[in-house]
């Protein structure tokens, strides 16, 4: 069974490639900080990677691959070619006995492409709702809330090589996941960090649906509506609103969603940060570490409010900065993240490590 593309393709000419210069990035990265990009190409379907790669002047120049923007503090301009990924396509490729399995485009939406998963009846993406991004972006750092990781439910994802412009199909498997991590944003030996560019990613929808409800605000809110068996569409309505609640919007306020990883530690660092800090909130691991909550720790040093310039931390979520009068620059954003870090470090010891890429 197949669906009809729900976003209409919008080709360029197959022998032709859109370049345009002198580009700035404000409205394509979700902080909305200025950068000017001096060639910026529009990727629409993975041959015009390919075309890339064997273009003359294009070819060996080095690339920077640019999705939503969601991911990224931008504090200078850009040199290397900005392939933008504006691919389209979201259809259901396949109904297995064990699985639905949905195909997207890397130019897709990640917001958009559950919301079309759960109103077509395929459950198994809602814990993931509204969250900013491409789809194409979603493997590079295993985006992840609300008790599900994107490496949860990924089938395969499609890259074209930017050496060689050669395609090829990868399985789960090899992605190498981690918290907020992928083979994707590693480098050195194996990894693909700016080797290769997501092109489509498929996802895995398992049946039977089961929901995935551990997180403590999910449980909070089936005591508060009595509902304990939750569908699908409950969970995503809840997950929404929870997210409306405490994270800001990107489209009405700049930001890249969490600013720093949760720091994970051993059981010896927790119970001594433990034996100074009673409150400090913290998650069993499955291995045996901890996981510190990073926005309590920014909370606890009282950031909450803070700014330099227009970057402030969020004031309903420590571990969130924001572009507060949509004017602040990236150096400001790095100002204020580096202040922060130290006054952690200075506070609980830990060192926190940022989790969009700061360029
Ligand atoms: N907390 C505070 N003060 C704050 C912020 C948080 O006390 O200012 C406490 C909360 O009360 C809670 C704990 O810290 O007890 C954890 O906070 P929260 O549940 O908001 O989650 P988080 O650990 O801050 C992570 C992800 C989010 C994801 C949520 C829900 C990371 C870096 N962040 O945030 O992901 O939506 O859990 O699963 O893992 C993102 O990566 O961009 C992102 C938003």
């Amino acid at each position: 069974m197949q669906e009809k593309a729900a976003n209409p393709p919008n080709r360029l000419p197959s022998d032709k490639l859109l370049l345009e210069h002198d580009v700035n990035l404000k409205p394509y990265n979700s902080f909305g900080l200025p950068a000017m990009a001096a060639r910026l190409v529009r990727i629409h379907e993975a041959a015009d990677v390919r075309r890339v790669v064997d273009h003359p002047l294009l070819g060996r120049a080095p690339k920077f691959v640019l999705g939503g923007g969601s991911n990224i503090v931008l504090t200078k301009d850009i040199d290397a070619v900005v392939l933008k990924l504006e691919i389209p396509g979201l259809r259901l490729l396949e109904e297995r006995e064990d699985a639905w399995i949905i195909e997207a485009g890397a130019g897709v939406g990640w917001a958009h492409l559950v919301q079309w998963s759960i109103e077509q009846g395929y459950p198994g993406l809602e814990n993931l709702a509204l969250i900013p991004g491409t789809v194409g972006a979603a493997p590079v750092q295993n985006i992840g809330a609300y008790g599900l990781e994107l490496q949860d439910r990924l089938e395969s994802v499609d890259v074209v090589d930017l050496m060689t412009g050669r395609a090829a199909c990868l399985p789960a498997s090899v992605c190498n996941f981690g918290y907020r991590d992928s083979v994707f944003k590693q480098s050195g030996f194996g990894g693909l960090a700016g080797k290769s560019v997501i092109t489509h990613v498929r996802m895995r929808c398992p049946k039977p649906w089961k929901p995935v409800l551990g997180y403590l605000e999910l449980e909070r809110k089936m005591e508060e509506t009595g509902i304990h068996n939750p569908s699908a569409r409950q969970i995503f309505d809840w997950v929404t609103a929870i997210r409306r609640a405490k994270l800001p919007d990107p489209a009405l306020i700049g930001n890249a969603g969490s600013f720093f990883k949760n720091p994970v530690v051993t059981p010896e660092q927790c119970r001594d940060i433990i034996g100074r800090d009673p409150g400090i909130v913290h998650y069993p691991m499955p291995d045996g570490t901890l996981k510190l909550a990073a926005g309590w720790m920014i909370d606890a040093c009282g950031w909450k409010g803070k700014a330099v310039g227009g970057a402030a931390v969020y004031e309903r979520q420590a571990l969130v900065l924001v572009n507060r009068n949509g004017q602040a620059r990236g150096a400001e954003v790095v100002t204020l993240a580096r202040a922060i870090q130290e006054s952690v470090y200075g506070r609980f010891g830990i060192r926190l490590e940022t989790e969009p890429v700061l360029l």
